[in-house]
């Protein structure tokens, strides 16, 4: 469709989660910035973020340990010089964060830290008990009102526009409802930062909200810029068991309650992670995953238990207030009986590449957050290192901003010569919003925590036998079309990588393969063909 109206930004800033208000409020010295965001401000991941936000604060902690067990986490193929970025400018971006007024909970003066998996120190900050990713978002709100930031909520971004040297020139949208200005509409901009979150919707339960639909991997695809790592999609290993067949948002049970002393246990009451790693229930998060599903296999369950009633009433009332409650709503008291829980899709630990300062293959073009990946996560992402990599790695295309666009042509050659490419212009239509069910269902059965060839292969059949369709253009066949580009994008690699590492696990194939695999997949759409 043709653009009906359209503004004009030095900066766009797509996505309001703790990447994209940090790249704005960054950005904002340097130029006008617009940030455009799907749904309400604080409506993406960052403000379910529970256990909290890891960084070395504590006396006898470093960056150099912080290192290590990122680099362990990540199974050999992470980017040592973006983890070393991480974790060393972490500290100070956690303290910027206090500045602002981040409240997190205290110990006497100093912060208190918690443990998660992975981590052989107390290093994770935390807000509200259990609130942390609130907190920060309520934080970084407050200081978006007077910062002269343009904002519009209730706006689906559609495809990137570029110039007729190939640079990012903008983007388009759809707005929705109420939203000023509304309908089809084109933001033309020197800079295009993708913060636009995860993709967890791909699966049929996540613990990721509504809005995470891979928006922002679909459009780079769709853009020609690469996306790398997507086989690696994190499941968290304590999800809330609603039943079988649960669909939709599940509660998640952070790590910091077993980072507080409670214990997975089968109906036998057995832990069954000691034994299996050092770090027993706090081992890396794919390892804990693993370890759940094999007992459930081994025992015959449909889940295991989190039992952390020795931990007592006045601690989950006052360090997980959020868990409780949501616990006790589906019927389960944590203080009395332990949780049943099962791994779900949590964080895609690949994305669109970059480089150590938000740089994607198209230039421009910039990412950071979950869409992105920068190389810290490797094949399984640390937890707490989510919040971080946005705090951080945001900061880091401010300050490669102004010497960017200083070396990019003048604004006035920015403006967009292409037209938007609507996905009927590159030969396939917009997907019939019926279709996102199915597509997760695909998914979940083929390409889910559990992989193997046959899997994949039926995946791939059944996603391309969804065809293109040509639905009536709207937010919903728009979140469909997206789930199905990177669906597809997800099994390819998941096909291509014959070997288990991380998150990614084949069962034909369960050695990881250090002599072939040692590398990444990249993954660049080509005439619509992946
Ligand atoms: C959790 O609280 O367990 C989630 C933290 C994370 O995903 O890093």
């Amino acid at each position: 469709p043709a653009p009906g109206w359209t503004a004009d930004a030095d900066v766009v800033v797509i996505g309001s989660g703790i990447a994209g208000l940090v790249a704005a409020l960054r950005c904002r010295p340097h130029g006008r910035v617009l940030l455009v965001t799907k749904a309400l401000l604080d409506a993406g991941s960052t403000r379910w973020a529970q256990g909290g936000i890891a960084a070395a604060l504590a006396p006898d902690d470093t960056p150099e340990e912080h290192l290590a067990d990122t680099l362990t986490a990540g199974v050999g193929i992470c980017d040592e010089n973006a983890v070393r970025a991480l974790v060393t400018e972490g500290p100070d971006a956690v303290r910027g964060l206090i500045a602002l007024g981040t409240a997190f909970d205290r110990s006497g003066g100093d912060i208190a830290l918690t443990r998660e998996g992975g981590h052989h120190r107390r290093r994770i900050a935390h807000a509200g008990g259990d609130a942390t990713g609130a907190e920060i978002s309520r934080a970084l709100l407050a200081e978006l009102k007077d910062s002269g930031v343009e904002v519009i909520e209730h706006a689906l971004v559609l495809d990137l526009l570029k110039d007729a040297a190939g640079r990012a020139a903008g983007v388009t949208l759809h707005v929705m409802g109420e939203g000023q200005p509304g309908g089809v509409g084109a933001v033309r901009a020197r800079a295009v930062v993708l913060a636009t979150g995860g993709l967890g919707q791909v699966f049929s339960a996540t613990t990721n909200p509504e809005v995470s639909t891979g928006d922002g991997v679909a459009l780079a695809l769709r853009a020609g810029a690469e996306v790398t790592d997507l086989e690696f999609v994190q499941f968290h290993p304590t999800v809330l068991w609603l039943g079988e067949g649960a669909t939709g948002q599940q509660p998640l049970i952070s790590e910091a309650v077993r980072g507080e002393g409670a214990h997975l246990v089968d109906h036998a009451g057995v832990r069954f992670m000691t034994g299996r790693h050092e770090l027993a229930e706090l081992a890396p998060r794919d390892v804990v995953a693993k370890g759940i599903m094999n007992r459930m296999r081994e025992t015959g369950a449909s889940h295991m238990l989190l039992d952390g009633r020795h931990l007592g009433a006045a601690v989950w009332e006052t360090r997980f207030p959020t868990i409780l409650a949501a616990c006790r709503h589906h019927g389960i008291d944590p203080v009395t009986e332990p949780i049943p829980v099962v791994p779900a899709a949590h964080y895609a630990s690949g994305g669109v590449r970059t480089d150590l300062h938000g740089r994607t293959s198209v230039p421009g073009l910039y990412a950071c957050g979950e869409v992105a990946c920068t190389g810290v996560h490797g094949a399984n992402r640390l937890a707490s290192n989510s919040l971080l990599e946005g705090l951080v790695f945001a900061a880091r295309i401010a300050e490669a901003l102004p010497g960017d666009l200083l070396a990019s042509a003048e604004p006035g050659d920015a403006a967009p010569k292409t037209a938007p490419v609507p996905p009927d212009a590159a030969g396939a239509g917009l997907l019939e919003p019926a279709l996102r069910g199915e597509i997760q269902r695909i998914m979940t059965t083929g390409a889910g925590v559990l992989r193997q060839a046959t899997g994949l292969e039926a995946a791939v059949r059944e996603l391309e036998g969804l065809g293109r369709g040509s639905a009536e253009p709207g937010v919903e066949a728009w979140e469909a079309t997206n789930l199905h580009t990177v669906a597809s994008a997800i099994v390819a690699a998941a096909r291509r990588r014959e070997e288990t590492r991380g998150s990614h696990w084949r069962e034909d194939f369960p050695e990881r393969a250090d002599g072939t695999w040692r590398g990444h997949l990249v993954t660049r759409l080509a005439g619509n063909v992946l």
